[in-house]
């Protein structure tokens, strides 16, 4: 083998080995393990096992894998507690890790089934996302904590249109808007700011709405199942926000740009968020861009792709709306508003 070569197959192998990890740790979030061990302290294989409701065997393989890569530590035979890798895939904790380890099996599904259908070229759509039972509840969180901190320590600062709402308590909707983590942080930010909710999946819906009641926003916070291209609301809007979800509907676009128009109040604003999808290929190449590339593919499959900020821009201009586009973290997303004349 050449020096090269063993150069490559090392580094190779210190990329597989960071997915193996990512792997492991996806279970013991999915599965409560890490969860269990955080409330309980150290703990045997046989109290892990009944303390989740997992089979024992199969925790033991857990716990060794888990052990080989350092996310838990042995305290006693056969009894393990929390490393400080572990702990920070908690999924409660701000900042964890989780997002990483749910996107790793995640990509794993997409990549085997858009491999699967690359030759006949069929896309399936969005219930693909709903294939694996066990990552689909994660789906939320993962996004949650991805965008939140972009969300409360950038986009708030930089994009006026929610002060001016949140001025004269207006009304903010959100067109699929998964588990509402959105219209949550921007009511604990903007008091005034009452919101509603739409998502076609029901099971988003349900938890939108746990996870508001527990956060004490009930009253001011409504979710129900909606579709994007035709709904109801008694009010006009202050403020329509879509966040990662044009894309999923951009087949339909004049549609959609003609409902967020009519559904605008005088002087309301549609807020879109969405990954920046490059100009030119070669930025694609940058470290940080490198997931969208992946993502791209695997929004192929449900039948989406991503856009060019222009791009929304330009259909804003097409239904009479002011736009304006403001880059963020770092150009590698955006959000692009259209303002309806007051
Ligand atoms: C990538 S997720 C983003 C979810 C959420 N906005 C967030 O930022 O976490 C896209 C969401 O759009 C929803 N969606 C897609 N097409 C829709 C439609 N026609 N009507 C309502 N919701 C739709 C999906 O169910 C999904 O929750």
């Amino acid at each position: 083998m050449t020096a090269h070569l063993t150069e490559l197959r090392k580094e190779i192998m210190r990329r597989a080995q960071g997915a193996l990890s990512l792997d492991i740790a996806f279970i013991g979030i999915a599965n409560g393990l890490f969860a269990a061990l955080n409330d309980e302290g150290p703990a045997s294989v046989e109290r892990l096992a009944a303390s989740t409701g997992m089979d024992s065997a199969y925790v033991r393989r857990w716990c060794d894998a888990a052990y080989a890569f350092e996310l838990i530590d042995e305290t006693a035979p056969d009894e393990f507690q929390l490393s400080p890798l572990g702990r920070a895939f908690l999924a409660d904790e701000p900042g964890t890790l989780m997002p990483f380890a749910v996107q790793t099996v995640l990509s794993a599904h997409m990549a085997d089934r858009a491999a699967e259908l690359m030759p006949g070229g069929e896309r399936p759509g969005e219930r693909v996302l709903g294939e694996r039972p066990t990552i689909l509840p994660w789906f939320g969180p993962m996004l949650e904590h991805q965008f939140g901190p972009l969300l409360d320590k950038e986009i708030l600062d930089k994009v006026p249109a929610f002060e001016t709402v949140n001025k004269h308590g207006g009304l903010a909707v959100d067109l699929g808007c998964g588990n509402g983590w959105y219209l949550r942080a921007l009511a604990r930010r903007c008091p005034q700011i009452h919101g509603i909710g739409l998502d076609d999946f029901d099971e988003n819906i349900q938890q939108a709405t746990r996870l508001a009641a527990q956060e004490g926003l009930e009253k001011r916070l409504h979710f129900a199942v909606g579709d994007i291209h035709h709904f109801h609301i008694e009010e006009p809007a202050d403020l329509i926000a879509m966040n990662r979800s044009l894309h999923h509907v951009w087949n339909e676009k004049e549609n959609v740009f003609r409902v967020l128009q009519e559904h605008l109040a005088p002087g309301g604003v549609a807020v879109i968020w969405e990954p920046n999808w490059p100009a030119s290929r070669s930025e694609l190449r940058n470290p940080a861009l490198r997931g969208m590339a992946f993502q791209n593919l695997s929004e192929h499959v449900q039948g989406n792709h991503f856009l060019r900020p222009e791009e929304v821009a330009e259909q804003f201009q097409n239904v009479g709306l002011e736009p304006a586009i403001y880059l963020i973290a770092e150009g590698r997303d955006a959000v692009i508003t259209g303002t309806k004349a007051a």
